[in-house]
């Protein structure tokens, strides 16, 4: 009479309790800032700016700021570039697009520029099609780099 074993030794692979899968090896997060050996992500294009004053001469200034990270009405305070008239210098909205006070003349690079908001479609439907609202206009799409020529005050412009 033949006795079957306490234990039994499958060959079959499905069976076995401990089966090791070899994994890959874990990279540590942020590898790259660990060892400083690799270079950060690459930076956003850059939108160089810059701005004529009223007469359209004069008084230039030049700027550079990053692609989409900035409305142009900020980049003319940041820069104390005077933005409004009289009359926007004393009833302007802050920023908000309801008093149509912050116009420039975009003279190049408009197609870096955001696409007209529906604030400025409403102020400046009479105006030329190269009037922006500063407050609307977001400066690049964080792809985008190239040069963009602003009028301060173009309603000035003789
Ligand atoms: S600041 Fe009022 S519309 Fe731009």
């Amino acid at each position: 009479m033949a006795v079957s074993p306490a234990f039994s030794i499958c060959q079959c692979e499905f069976s076995s309790p401990l089966r090791f899968i070899p994994r890959k090896k874990a990279r540590p997060l942020f590898s790259n800032l660990q060892d400083g050996s690799e270079q950060p992500s690459s930076e956003p294009a850059a939108i160089e700016l810059e701005f004529l004053g009223p007469d359209g001469k004069g008084d230039v200034l030049k700027t550079s700021v990053k692609s989409g990270e900035k409305v142009l009405r900020n980049v003319m305070r940041e820069n104390k570039l005077e933005l409004y008239g009289l009359y926007g210098k004393l009833m302007n909205c802050g920023g908000g697009g309801s008093c149509g006070t912050c116009i420039v003349e975009i003279l190049e690079g408009q197609e870096l520029l955001s696409q007209p908001t529906s604030a400025e479609k409403k102020h400046l439907k009479q105006k030329p099609g190269t009037w922006r609202l500063a407050c609307q206009t977001i400066v690049g799409d964080k792809s985008n780099a190239g040069r963009v020529v602003v009028q301060r005050l173009p309603q000035k412009k003789k």
